[in-house]
Formats: C-alpha cells, sequence, structure tokens
C-alpha cells in the first residue's frame, strides 16, 4: 500500500498522522472540509516534510467526490478521521453528530466498496468504555452505554465497520491525545473555547483565560481528581502508521480494534504538577464541582497494540507538556 486517503487530514490527530506517513514511504491524500481547522495546516505540513500533499476541501459525505478521489489517485487505503469531536456539543446537538460522523463513515464506505478498496483505519475512543469496571481496560472489557451522542457514533462506526465484510478494518481506540509536533509548526487548534483539559491549560498560561477550573477532587483517585491515559499526539500518530502496515500484510483480517494509549493513568492534578515544573510556570486554577459525565478513572491496557502491531509509546509527559506549552507560545 503507498497511496493513502487521510480523511480530516488537517486536523490535530490528521496532520501529525500525515507526517508520519511521509517519513515512513507513504502518499497521503488529504480530504477535509475545515470545520475544524484551518487551510494553514497544510502549508505548515509543507514546511515539516518538504512535500505538497495533494489536498480537496470537500465534506467526507459528498459520495461523487470521495468515489474521484479513490479512482483519481488510486488509493490503497483510508485513514478516517473526518468526525466531530466534543462531547459536551455532541450532547446539545446529536443529529449533527450522527449526521456528519455517521452519514461520513457511511458514505466513505460506499465509495470504498464501490471502487474495490478494502484497507481503513478508523478513529475511535476510549469513551466506548464507559466509567470500566477496573482500569487498565483491554479490548475485551465492557463496551458500556455510551455517555454522549459523540461516544456513541464511536461505538456505532466500530459496528458498522465489523458488519462490512468486505472490509479489511482496524479500529483505534485513542486515549487523551495531547502535546504537539517537535518543529511547533502543527498542534491542537481547538475552536473557541477548550473543551479539554491540556489546552485550557496551556491558554490559561498563556493568559488567553483567566484560570483553569478542575472539575472536582472528590473523586475516589490518589488526589481526588480524575484519572486519564494522556499520550503524545506524534505516539498516536506513529500508531496509524503501523496499522496501516499491519493490514496490509494481513490481506486476510476483517476488523481489529487497538487501545492507543500509554498504560499509565495521571490525574488532573498531576498533569498541572507535570506543566508547571517541566515550563518553569505557575498556573491559576481553582477546584470546582464535576462535570456530567465525566469517567472516575480509565486508563489502557497496550499490550495487544504491542504485540500484534509492534507498536508502543515511547514519548514521556514531561514531553508531552513540553510540547503542548512550546506549541501555545508558537501561536502568540
Ligand atoms: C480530561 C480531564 C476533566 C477540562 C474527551 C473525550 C474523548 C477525547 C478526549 C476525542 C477530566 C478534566 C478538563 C477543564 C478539567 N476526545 N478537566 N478542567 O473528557 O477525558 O475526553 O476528550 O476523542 O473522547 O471524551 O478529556 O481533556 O476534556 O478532560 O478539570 O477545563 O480533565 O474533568 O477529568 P476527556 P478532557
Amino acid at each position: 500500500m503507498k497511496n493513502i486517503l487521510v480523511t480530516g487530514g488537517l486536523g490535530y490527530i490528521g496532520s501529525h498522522t500525515v507526517v508520519e506517513l511521509i517519513e515512513n514511504g507513504y502518499q497521503p491524500i488529504i480530504i477535509d472540509d475545515l470545520s475544524n481547522t484551518n487551510i494553514g495546516v497544510l502549508e505548515r505540513l509543507k514546511k515539516i516534510t518538504g512535500l505538497d500533499v495533494p489536498y480537496y476541501q470537500n465534506d467526507v459525505c459528498d459520495i461523487t467526490v470521495l468515489r474521484k478521489i479513490l479512482v483519481d489517485h488510486q488509493i490503497d487505503g483510508v485513514i478516517h478521521f473526518a468526525a466531530f469531536k466534543a462531547v459536551g456539543e455532541s450532547v446539545q446537538f446529536p443529529l449533527k453528530y450522527y449526521q456528519n460522523n455517521i452519514g461520513g463513515l457511511v458514505s466513505l464506505l460506499h465509495a470504498m466498496e464501490q471502487c474495490n478498496i478494502k484497507n481503513i483505519v478508523f478513529s475511535s475512543s476510549c469513551t466506548v468504555y464507559g466509567q470500566p469496571d477496573i482500569s487498565p481496560v483491554d479490548e475485551n472489557s465492557a463496551i458500556k452505554v455510551a455517555n454522549s451522542p459523540y461516544g456513541n457514533t464511536k461505538q456505532i462506526g466500530e459496528e458498522i465497520l465489523r458488519d462490512c465484510s468486505f472490509l479489511n478494518a482496524v479500529a483505534l481506540r485513542y486515549f487523551n491525545p495531547i502535546g504537539a509536533h517537535p518543529s511547533a509548526l502543527i498542534g491542537e487548534l481547538p475552536l473557541g473555547v477548550p473543551n479539554n483539559l491540556v489546552p485550557f491549560i496551556t491558554q490559561t498560561a498563556a493568559g488567553i483565560r483567566e484560570k483553569l477550573t478542575v472539575y472536582g477532587n472528590d473523586y475516589n483517585t490518589k488526589d481526588g481528581t480524575c484519572v486519564r491515559d494522556y499520550i503524545h499526539v506524534v505516539d498516536l500518530a506513529k500508531a496509524h502508521v503501523k496499522a496501516i502496515a499491519f493490514i496490509d500484510k494481513n490481506s486476510t483480517n476483517h476488523f481489529e480494534v487497538f487501545n492507543i494509549g500509554t498504560g499509565n493513568g495521571f490525574t488532573v492534578l498531576e498533569i498541572i504538577e507535570a506543566f508547571e515544573t517541566t515550563n518553569q510556570v505557575k498556573l491559576n486554577y481553582t477546584i470546582g464541582d464535576r462535570r456530567a459525565g465525566d469517567v472516575e478513572k480509565v486508563w489502557a491496557n497496550t499490550d495487544k497494540a504491542t504485540n500484534t502491531l509492534g507498536w508502543k509509546a515511547a514519548l514521556d509527559l514531561n514531553t508531552m507538556v513540553e510540547s503542548a506549552w512550546k506549541w501555545q507560545l508558537s501561536l502568540s
């Protein structure tokens, strides 16, 4: 496989994956409707890789455009990132999420089937586990009823892939991606007020936000704040390249899921501490009420990805928070 269609390839995880694909000899082609990113990312990808990556500003729900790209570029495989991903917004506007996240996936799969393309890596999420009974969670851990339409679109997406027997598919269940490319040319670009912890931390440290509110410190954890498995976005991007190689070598494979995390859980206060110490900045934060829908603690067992994909996260927490801060500083 050489020619890889990357839907949502100008987004946070998509753009980092495009860099890793190029560095591993693949030819990515990007389709992105710019609903959650900006065209400047394309130029920055050229600065990092030296290449003009073919790009189409289109909606993945447009099956005619998809078919043309798949044929014109002789696509061998697809990495599907294009989806809305804000948990809170999905509760407010469920139909927007089902239309885009499920409709987009179905259009893509229709176009792939019509063009006889079967290889796909799907962006899934640890939200499929809900609040697990125990952590670390492995891929056989119970799938809980989704606590948001966003999480439900990931569960439904996996079921659709499982039901399409013509596919050679992998779903990567991301834990919490944070950080940015070491060049500080690409990173997380939340539009508006960040929902996620680390961009809120970096914007607070940069003076864009007045203070961070820690959502609850009365959980049953070491310091009362929630535990998550934070993973460097570059490690996550590398996992996609390994997944492409896996489906290339295993053409009879139909559908596999893999946890993509570090296997370590950190509390919110530990993230703040690491950020302050690594970057020598003081963060203004207060303890507030719990956030509805938050899972108390979840982190990954990643043995399957290590043993089957030959992938393991390599970058530590200090590197994650240092790269996040360097990226934030590059924006000012
Ligand atoms: C992490 C922790 C918050 C903000 C979500 C999606 C998941 C994935 C990543 C896409 C929690 C706490 C946060 C703040 C805080 N998205 N927090 N103050 O909720 O684990 O996962 O984003 O794939 O699918 O569900 O990430 O960064 O929002 O929160 O205290 O201002 O930080 O309570 O404990 P989350 P998060």
